[in-house]
């Protein structure tokens, strides 16, 4: 079906930062799969805009080239949003969507959000009612008005509509949908590349990867975790005592390979124990993940697809937005506790560490269950304009 008329044309569907493609790469395919679901297009905000942090990512999860970019690139957290809403208006002004899809909780998640309620286009978002119930992250504020502005706000665990309920979001606009990113996942687990070819192609030594007791998978890219001197020399230390256990493989984040640099803390992690690389592809990543005997990190992300992959996870933070990952899953939160981290690396080493299960409806298809509601939703929305 084309665009259903005056008021209902295409879905608008957002992405703007890394960790945001993964997320839409499934939704897209199943919005142009769905015979009765309207055209629809993606917009990129450029929010991320390097090689490495977005075309690689578009190519790999084979994601179509987006209908505009916005290209606002880095500043700070006001003016990158307010450039987002600035540049996103005229194209809400120009197509008249029947919705607007965001996904996760980056800046571009909130301005877009924002900008489509105030104009009455409808908003789902995918990702909703996740809450670390820490406010100075930034992700968290953006996570908050985003689910209030949202019409539509699909789920990937059941505590999230606890949340949202004691936010006093109506149950009604709230969809249990399953997670995305493990569509994705899922998607291309195949395709993914073996670590001893990725560390190769960036000039490592594989041999780092093949001999046991295997290798550890580092990121490390959270403001708490990088921005302040103090913090980024902990974590760093931290790592470096890992790497006394067992080899670590660590791509860098552009904000974490610039404080390093502006912190003159490169010395830290020059060991021949530890594979510095550049930010990675997505099937890179995977392969890396699914090979690791432990993967410490500080992202949202790689927690939820570490436990889908059954890998033990140390999460260097004290909080996380993603509880079922410890609940359920593989994941076990350890802040910056060097002692505690080297204990349940050992404790890995020896047994394989904590074992879990793939939570509920992580299985591959939440993307076809959202683009099946939201074609109801739809339909019912302009049956009730017509009357
Ligand atoms: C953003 C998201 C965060 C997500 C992360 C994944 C917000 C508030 N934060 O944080 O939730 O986990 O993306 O990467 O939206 N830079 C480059 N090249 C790029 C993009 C960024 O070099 O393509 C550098 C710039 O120096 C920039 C810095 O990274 O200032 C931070 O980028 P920014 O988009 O502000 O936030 P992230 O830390 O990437």
């Amino acid at each position: 079906m084309g665009d259903i008329g005056a008021g209902f044309g295409p879905i608008l569907c957002v992405v703007g930062a890394r960790p945001n493609y993964m997320k839409m790469a499934p939704l897209i395919r199943a919005f142009r799969a769905h015979a009765r679901l309207p055209r629809s297009m993606l917009v990129h905000t450029g929010q991320h805009y390097d090689v490495s942090m977005n075309d690689r990512l578009f190519s790999d999860l084979r994601l179509p080239p987006p209908d505009h970019n916005l290209e606002v690139g880095s500043a700070t957290h006001a003016v990158q949003t307010a450039e987002v809403m600035k540049r996103f208006e005229p194209l809400v002004d120009e197509y008249d969507p029947c919705c607007v899809v965001v996904v996760g909780d980056v800046n571009s998640t909130i301005a877009c959000s924002l900008v489509s309620v105030k104009k009455g286009v409808p908003v789902a978002h995918v990702e909703a009612g996740l809450r670390s119930f820490d406010r100075s992250m930034p992700e968290e504020i953006n996570r908050i008005v985003t689910d209030q502005l949202s019409d539509l706000l699909y789920t990937t665990e059941r505590t999230a509509a606890d949340n949202l309920r004691r936010e006093g979001i109506e149950d009604r606009r709230v969809h249990f949908a399953g997670n995305v990113m493990i569509d994705s996942l899922r998607m291309n687990l195949e395709r993914a590349v073996a670590p001893t070819d990725t560390l190769a192609r960036a000039g490592a030594d594989p041999s780092l990867v093949t001999s046991p007791p295997g290798f550890a998978l580092a990121t490390l890219h959270r403001p708490s975790n990088v921005d302040a001197p103090e913090a980024l020399l902990e974590a760093l230390t931290l790592l470096r005592d890992v790497s006394d256990r067992l080899p670590l493989v660590c791509p860098l984040h552009p904000r974490t390979q610039g404080n390093i640099r502006r912190f003159g803390m490169e010395s830290l992690a020059a060991t021949p124990r530890i594979a510095i690389l550049p930010p990675q592809g997505y099937l890179e990543t995977l392969g890396l993940m699914a090979n690791a005997a432990v993967v410490l990190t500080d992202s949202g992300g790689i927690q939820e697809e570490t436990t889908a992959l059954g890998v033990p996870c140390l999460t260097l933070r004290e909080n996380t937005e993603r509880p079922i990952t410890i609940a359920q899953g593989t994941n076990t939160l350890v802040g910056r506790d060097r002692a505690l981290v080297v204990r349940l690396v050992d404790q890995i080493l020896a047994s394989g560490g904590k074992r879990g299960r793939v939570p509920e409806l992580w299985d591959g298809h939440a993307a076809e269950r959202i683009a099946d509601h939201l074609s109801h939703w739809l339909e019912r929305r302009v049956a009730l304009a017509g009357t």
